[in-house]
Order: structure tokens, then sequence, then C-alpha cells
């Protein structure tokens, strides 16, 4: 078992969840050579539209190894995706312990990053679908969050597809108030 530092608490989930299988996609923990594309893809000004800024080369290393951290330390966390018939990597999709700055909102959350040309194919509806069976099903959640910018339209159109409801706005207080990117919309899915 492994043991969420995620606000409000406690959430223990089963593990290992290491590898998921879609029909079309790898879900899987990351490898170094995931490295050099996952930066490509956070220094893509398309890719980053909706957040505050591009990612260096460190903040994107650093972020791969947050991310393997909460592998190791929950059992679940964001995916590297990789395309079954071609081994290529796209990005991620998986869970991740909601920031303590999302009024409302605890336990997990749910998100997606991939590269601009892997858009408009279905992948990131297809393994948000696979991780929510993972959080409530193997991982035991009862209930999964979701927020983006309310510029956002295409990431609120995953949660849209893949079943969740809106559940309120909030400003981002880690976003200078008048910023376009500062309105969120938050989405929440129960068991
Ligand atoms: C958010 C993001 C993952 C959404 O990507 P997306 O391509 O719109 O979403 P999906 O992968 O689910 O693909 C859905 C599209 O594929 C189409 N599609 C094609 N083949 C499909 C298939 N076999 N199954 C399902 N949909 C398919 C759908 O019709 C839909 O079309 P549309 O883009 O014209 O609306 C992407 O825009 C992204 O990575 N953005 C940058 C990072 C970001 O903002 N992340 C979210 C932060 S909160």
């Amino acid at each position: 078992m492994g043991r969420s530092a995620a606000r409000g608490a406690s959430i223990a989930v089963r593990r290992p969840f290491d590898e998921v299988r879609t029909e079309r996609l790898l879900m899987r923990r990351w490898r170094d050579a995931d490295r050099e594309a996952y930066a490509a893809m956070n220094a893509d000004p398309q890719v980053m539209r909706y957040f505050p800024a591009t990612m260096s080369q460190a903040d994107s290393d650093a972020h791969v190894d947050r991310i393997e951290e909460l592998f190791d330390r929950v059992g679940v966390g964001l995916w590297a995706l990789e395309v079954s018939q071609t081994g290529k990597f796209i990005g991620f999709t998986g869970l991740n312990p909601v920031p303590e700055y999302v009024p409302g909102a605890e336990g997990f959350e749910i998100g997606w990053r991939l590269a601009a040309h892997a858009w408009h194919q279905g992948y990131a509806t297809e393994a948000a679908t696979a991780a929510l069976h993972v959080g409530f099903s193997g991982a035991g959640l009862d209930r999964i969050w979701s927020f983006t910018s309310v510029l956002n339209t295409p990431s609120a159109a995953v949660m849209r597809r893949i079943g969740m409801s809106q559940h309120g706005f909030f400003e981002h207080p880690r976003i200078e108030p008048g910023h376009p990117l500062r309105r969120h919309v938050l989405y929440r899915k129960d068991r």
C-alpha cells in the first residue's frame, strides 16, 4: 500500500500500477529516453499555450523526477504515454494529488499533456478513461477532480468526454489578477 501526502489526506492506494494498456496506448513509468521529447513538448508555446510560461529543460526534468517519485510513493501517477504500434512517446495522462491551492477539492486530480503532433486522435480521452478506471477500481478513489483555465476548451472537452461534471470556477492564486489564464473551471467525477 502507498499513502499519499495529498491535502485532505490519507488516500491509500494499492500498488503498483506501473503499466496500463489501452486499445492503442501503453501507459507506463517514465524512461530517461522520454526526457528529451518531454522537454521539447514543454518548450513548445503551442503545447503550453494555456500555462503561464513554457518550461526549461531543467524544469521539465525536475517534473519527471517528481512524477516518478509519486509512482514510487503512491503507486499511481502521470503515466508516460507510448503509442503501442510505433513505440513513440507522446506525453502524459494520469493521476496526481490535487494541489493545495485548488479551493474545495482534495484527493486526486486527473490531467494530460500531449505533444501537438498527437492531438485530435482521441489519445487523451482513451488514456484518461483508463486512468479513471485505475483510480476508481484499482486505487479505490471515491472522487477524482480536474481543472483547467477557462480558455483551455480542448482540455475541458476531454473532461466532459470522460463523463466529468462541471463543479464551479476559481481564480488560480498563483496567476496574477487580471491575467487571462487566471480563471479556472473545476470538474469532478464520483465513482
Ligand atoms: C488537452 C489535450 C490533451 C486535448 O487533446 P485533444 O487531441 O483535443 O483530445 P483527444 O486526444 O481526446 O482527441 C479528441 C479529438 O480527436 C478526435 N478523434 C480522432 N480519432 C479518434 C478516436 N479514435 N477516438 C476518439 N477521438 C478521436 C476527436 O473527434 C476529437 O477531435 P477534435 O480535436 O477535433 O475535437 C491537448 O490539447 C494538449 O495536450 N494540450 C496542451 C496541454 C494542456 O493544455 N493540458 C491540459 C492542461 S489542464
